[in-house]
């Protein structure tokens, strides 16, 4: 390729509108005539899935095999970055192998409510490990040449509202909590990429926030890549390109390309910032040309091995009387379709078609493990089955241990739509009441991507939670539970009772404006201060063996502070232990969190092992964000450091004193320090002035509007007329996945469609148009909301009239 300059002055405004733009859901333009090639861009993030057949917008088709990797929330339970590392080379293998120029990952945004239908794909509720594993992860990745896109920026914690919505955030939450990990990362791991999200933030659509995609971005943490759009996620194109959002994905948009080009031809969009991005896309072609070597031998089945340990590492043992490990004696029923139908990853655009999956009935009957299996509940359905339970309760009868495999299915929880509750289905919780009655030992396998309610828990013998373990699932699952491996992940999120304990419920999900009202009280920053009693505290997790740590010490050289401490494997299983390090805040002027997380480790210790652990942070790590002064300010004074098993298991402390910091002024009003000494249980009415934000959201436009979500339009009749034509069409896949005969093949078609099912009332009139790849054109849009408005004739105009796109270079 020629020099950026030379091409910058070589190509037309129409050749850089293009350029600018993607094309058939996964390629951007090139311009053959400049020899600047397309580039192919896809999802992400616990795998590459790569759609054999294209089909526009979305792009939910029929996917090339590759390797379903455990989803992140799998991978953060390990409390070890190089599992995510080692996954991003795998990964990127694959990628090379199908010619992926970039893999839409990782999804760095932080867990605000356990009811968002998309934490899977999420690594925890905290900064410090979403930005670990993000860094670690785009390492991997771009350590091979591909590059990554870090998702979704920013403030994006629910699906119902993804398209139409707006987080309203208080600054300072933003910086402390939702931009941090992505800060790190940017700073870190020097993404290629970064994906802005579909919400609002603080009322200004994130593909044109010009505070986050440039002043944030790339003024301050330094960021050199090219920010792409969500699918869909562009409103006005010319102000995107103005606030720093270079590519418009999926693209085929001709009404954001018409755009492009006129704007620069008016002047509404200086030259100069046009060949900005276009300059940000060339370098993006330059960087993901560099020579790639191929993996050599089968890749497929060395990734699925991978997957297979890191979704070991990543399980949580969360009870255990003694019943685990099983010894292979054990008079064994097993209950639960789950054995045979493992749910291994989430649904959605990250939903991977892997060439073999092993099931834990694959891996039991390949250990010759004997056993009686009842399904007792079918997958995929909430509704009992008398039958199937009755069967179960017999067949306990000849059993002394009963493995309960079980959990939340994707019609429960995926992409595109969030939780409204975190009970698990009646099907399962009545059957193991029953079962547990028996007086049988009952140990449960769960599978989820996020926390359920488990009001059985106390009854219970045992508990391993897989969450979705990937493609061999089930063989680490067998090898969990008969001992072969010692359990050794930790939950990277709380686990409250139920979702009405959680920090953000008294708004979640009331109305499209998200008020972020408990502002940097999130995950255990809420629980610890609000004193609320959990199910599993953040952090928690047990082994079949047992850790001593002794012999704190401290080191405090400059701005780098040192932790050690001794940790003994004092149990009968060689083992890995995590030891977290947090630090209670010191007294301070402004509100603060009882203590963060700073620094942890993940150490394998034989038994009767003592390792001496190392842990550092920074002690700048301690600053909050001060709104008035617009910096981060350290405060001097005492703060303790907490070497612990978990949130709620200090194992031992010691004080120390910042002396380098300051004295600076509290930049909060008395109202807001007494309205969040402890985090509010409701929105306070100090928040607007936390916030600087007023919208309260509560009154529906009266007209409808390309914004307007597809739902909203069922107020009008001819709104009703377009819904239900929508419906329609994207409920016969559905009803046709249905039809089919039972098999894996239906079970994908049917979380494919019914995720898109789920989504589509939420989409906005706007995004659809946009995510269409120029079906759906925006002329058509237009016309549409004017039908549903009552103006019929300006519609039916607006309908007929036809545009002719320019012609694509090379076409
Ligand atoms: C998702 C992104 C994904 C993109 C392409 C969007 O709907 O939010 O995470 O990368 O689709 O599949």
């Amino acid at each position: 390729m020629k020099s950026k300059n030379k091409l910058l002055n070589l190509l037309t405004i129409e050749e850089k509108a293009a350029l600018i733009e993607g094309n058939d859901s996964w390629n951007t333009n090139g311009v053959p005539r400049l020899d600047i090639p397309k580039l192919f861009l896809t999802d992400g993030p616990h795998g590459l899935r790569k759609v054999r057949t294209v089909s526009g917008g979305f792009g939910i088709s029929d996917n090339a095999h590759s390797t379903a990797f455990p989803t992140s929330v799998t991978v953060a339970s390990s409390w070890n970055p190089e599992h995510a590392r080692r996954m991003g080379e795998a990964i990127a293998e694959e990628c090379i192998a199908e010619e992926v120029d970039v893999l839409l990952a990782p999804g760095v945004n932080i867990k605000r409510s356990p009811l968002c239908g998309r934490n899977f794909e999420y690594y925890s509720e905290d900064p410090l490990i979403s930005g670990d594993f993000g860094t670690a992860f785009v390492q991997g990745v771009q350590s091979k040449g591909v590059g990554c896109s870090v998702k979704h920026f920013a403030a994006n914690s629910n699906e119902n509202y993804r398209f139409v919505g707006n987080s309203v955030v208080d600054e300072r939450a933003l910086r402390e909590i939702y931009l941090r990990a992505f800060e790190s990362v940017v700073k870190k791991a020097k993404p290629y990429t970064v994906m802005c999200s579909y919400n609002q933030l603080n009322g200004t659509f994130a593909s044109q926030n010009q505070l986050l995609l440039s002043s944030l971005l790339r003024d301050e943490w330094g960021f050199d890549g090219v920010v792409m759009t969500d699918w869909g996620a562009t409103c006005d194109r010319v102000e995107g390109v103005l606030a720093g959002c270079d590519l418009d994905m999926p693209g085929g948009v001709w009404h954001n390309r018409k755009s492009i080009i006129e704007g620069t031809l008016s002047g509404r969009l200086p030259i100069s910032k046009l060949d900005q991005s276009v300059e940000r896309i060339l370098t993006l072609v330059d960087r993901c040309a560099s020579k790639k070597s191929k993996a050599n031998g089968d890749i497929l089945e060395a990734h699925a091995q991978l997957s297979c340990e890191i979704a070991k590492e990543g399980a949580v043992l969360l009870k255990n009387d003694g019943t685990l490990p099983l010894s292979g004696k054990e008079k064994l029923l097993v209950v639960g379709e789950m054995f045979e139908k493992m749910r291994y990853q989430g649904a959605g655009s990250s939903l991977i078609n892997p060439p073999r999956v092993i099931t834990p009935k694959n891996a039991f009957d390949e250990r010759g493990i004997p056993y009686i299996y009842e399904k007792g509940f079918r997958c995929f359905y909430t509704d009992r089955d008398f039958a199937l339970e009755q069967a179960a309760l017999d067949a306990a009868k000849e059993a002394d241990t009963i493995l309960f495999f079980g959990g939340l299915s994707d019609f429960e929880e995926s992409e595109g739509f969030d939780r409204e509750h975190m009970v698990m289905g009646d099907n399962q919780t009545k059957l193991l009441d029953a079962l547990i009655a028996t007086g049988k030992k009952v140990v449960l396998v769960l599978f989820t991507g996020a926390p359920v309610e488990l009001p059985f828990f106390d009854r219970l013998s045992s508990m391993l939670n897989m969450y979705l373990p990937g493609m061999y699932g089930g063989e680490a699952a067998a090898a969990l539970l008969y001992g072969e491996v010692t359990p050794s992940g930790k939950l990277a999120e709380s686990w409250p009772m139920s979702a009405r304990d959680t920090s953000c419920y008294a708004d979640y999900n009331l109305s499209a404006v998200s008020q972020y009202y408990e502002s940097i009280y999130v995950g255990y920053r809420f629980y610890d201060k609000a004193g609320t009693k959990l199910r599993f505290p953040f952090g928690f997790g047990l082994s079949y063996s047992s850790f001593h740590y002794s012999n704190l010490s401290i080191k405090q050289h400059g701005n780098e502070i040192t932790v050690m401490i001794d940790v003994t494997n004092n149990g009968n299983f060689s083992g890995s232990e995590i030891v977290q390090l947090y630090v209670r805040n010191n007294k301070s002027k402004v509100f603060k969190a009882d203590k963060e997380l700073r620094a942890f480790r993940k150490e394998f210790l034989a038994v009767g092992e003592t390792q001496t652990i190392e842990m550092k942070f920074d002690q700048s790590d301690l600053s909050y964000w001060n709104v008035k002064e617009q910096r981060w300010v350290l405060e001097n004074g005492s703060y303790e450091i907490a070497v612990a098993a978990s949130a709620a298991d200090i194992r031992l402390t010691a004080q120390i004193n910042i002396n380098g910091g300051e004295e600076a002024v509290t930049p909060y009003s008395d109202e807001i320090l007494a309205a969040y000494d402890v985090p509010p249980l409701r929105i306070p009415s100090v928040f607007a002035d936390l916030t600087g934000h007023t919208d309260r959201g509560t009154k529906p436009e009266p007209a409808l509007s390309l914004e307007s979500s597809l739902f909203e339009f069922k107020r009008s009749l001819m709104g009703r007329l377009l819904f239900a034509s929508v419906m329609y069409v994207i409920q016969k896949d559905y009803k046709k996945a249905l039809a089919m005969p039972d098999s894996l093949e239906r079970d994908t078609r049917l979380k494919n469609s019914h995720f898109v099912v789920k989504m589509m009332p939420y989409n906005s009139i706007r995004s659809m148009c946009m995510s269409s790849g120029g079906k759906f054109t925006y002329q058509t849009a237009i016309g549409f909301v004017e039908l549903a408005n009552g103006n019929l004739i300006r519609g039916l105009k607006t309908l007929l009239k036809k545009e002719k796109p320019l012609p694509l270079p090379g076409e």
